[in-house]
């Protein structure tokens, strides 16, 4: 295996939100860095903007604050003791030049603690993002129950790939 491969942390069905809460504990504990990049792939409705508020409020931002930003709608937060962090939704990213005109490269240039969330991260070439950050990648499966609208469960798996 090459050191800077994406490796499969975990694999987990997940049936109720304290499961998904377990999970961003464990984010939170084992992954984050001062400089980590979240990367949230996987359906509509899946759990991307449910899995960034628990994280924040694991972090210390409080409920409220956070909202699913539609694209051009940078969100950012701060927590108490100074973890900043970006969050954005690339769900309406039409190319790579959006992410250009809309200062979207400009968060990675900061020298503060900060962890930059990706909805929809699967937009966006992941070849461009800087080799200093650590990916930590969550992909989201909606698994069906038969009834309409009513997913069975969630699979997440967790891929992580550190930083130079
Ligand atoms: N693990 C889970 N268990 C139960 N409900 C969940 C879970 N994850 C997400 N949900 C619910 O599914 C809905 C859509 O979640 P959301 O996070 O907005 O999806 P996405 O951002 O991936 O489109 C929300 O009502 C949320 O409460
Ligand atoms: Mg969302």
């Amino acid at each position: 295996m090459k050191d800077h491969e994406e490796q499969k942390v975990l694999q987990r069905n997940i049936f109720n939100l304290s499961e998904l809460k377990n999970i961003m504990e464990e984010v939170r504990k084992l992954h984050i860095t001062d400089k980590s990049i979240l990367l949230l792939t996987g359906d509509l409705g899946a759990g991307k903007t449910t899995s960034i508020r628990i994280l924040m409020e694991l972090l210390g931002v409080s409920h409220q604050q956070v909202a699913s930003p539609s694209f051009a709608l940078h969100h950012h937060y701060k927590t108490s003791n100074g973890l900043n962090i970006d969050h954005f939704d690339l769900y309406r990213l039409e190319d790579q030049d959006d992410l250009e005109s809309t200062g979207f490269w400009d968060v990675f240039a900061t020298e503060l603690p900060t962890l930059i969330a990706i909805e929809w991260a699967d937009r966006l070439n992941w070849d461009y993002l800087p080799l200093d950050w650590k990916q930590i990648h969550l992909h989201f499966i909606l698994v069906p129950s038969g009834e309409l609208d009513t997913p069975s469960h969630r699979e997440v798996t967790l891929f992580s790939k550190k930083g130079k």
